[in-house]
């Protein structure tokens, strides 16, 4: 196993064993980690698993998930070019928003799994997810501005994209996703 895998694993560990929050994690089926290359230019940051990821225990499978490999895809990308995570990770009951305590409580294991993936882009993905990051963020003026910041032990770039739920009741905002996410991507370096 690879040394960023390994320690990928070690991480989930200890989120188990430290039991990170204890409130959602009883009404959850299990921890929904993170999936894709561990070696990544690319981290996605969602918001919270919903009740398709919470069953496969893989984030981005539901409706918003098939629109993000739409998103992908229009930038030439799989899912095996990206690392792709959530501010939570376990399923908030009937989907609500995560709260603040909740958010808090995986924060220091967000910026570990970071750290570990080292990638140069962050992009996140709805309001929780950039404002953690960026307290200030007005998604509607900020999304897909790149914002240099330390994050974790580096500076790296951080890009707010709306999240791509919201493409799927608001037609004009899937254009709008679509070509951020490709400007995001190219934000990366070419190999
Ligand atoms: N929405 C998210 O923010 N994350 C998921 O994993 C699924 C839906």
């Amino acid at each position: 196993m690879a040394d960023r895998t390994r320690a990928l694993d070690q991480l989930r560990k200890e989120i188990v064993t430290e039991d990170a929050c204890p409130d959602l994690r009883q009404g959850a089926t299990q921890l929904v980690m993170g999936a894709g290359s561990s070696d990544a230019d690319i981290i996605i940051i969602g918001e919270a698993p919903g009740k398709k990821e919470d069953e496969l225990g893989v984030p981005f499978v539901g409706a918003s998930g098939r629109f993000l490999d739409v998103m992908l895809d229009a930038a030439g990308m799989s899912r095996d070019d990206v690392y792709i995570t959530n501010i939570v990770k376990y399923r908030p009951p009937n989907n609500r928003d995560p709260k603040r305590e909740e958010k808090e409580a995986f924060w220091p294991y967000l910026i570990r799994q970071i750290d570990i993936i080292d990638p140069r882009v962050i992009i996140t993905l709805g309001r929780h997810s950039g404002m953690s990051l960026l307290p200030e963020l007005v998604i509607a003026n900020d999304h897909g501005k790149a914002i240099r910041m330390k994050v974790g032990d580096k500076e790296r770039i951080i890009i707010p994209l709306y999240h791509p739920a919201a493409a799927l009741y608001n037609g004009s905002r899937r254009q709008e996703l679509i070509d951020d996410f490709r400007a995001a991507a190219e934000a990366r370096p070419q190999s």
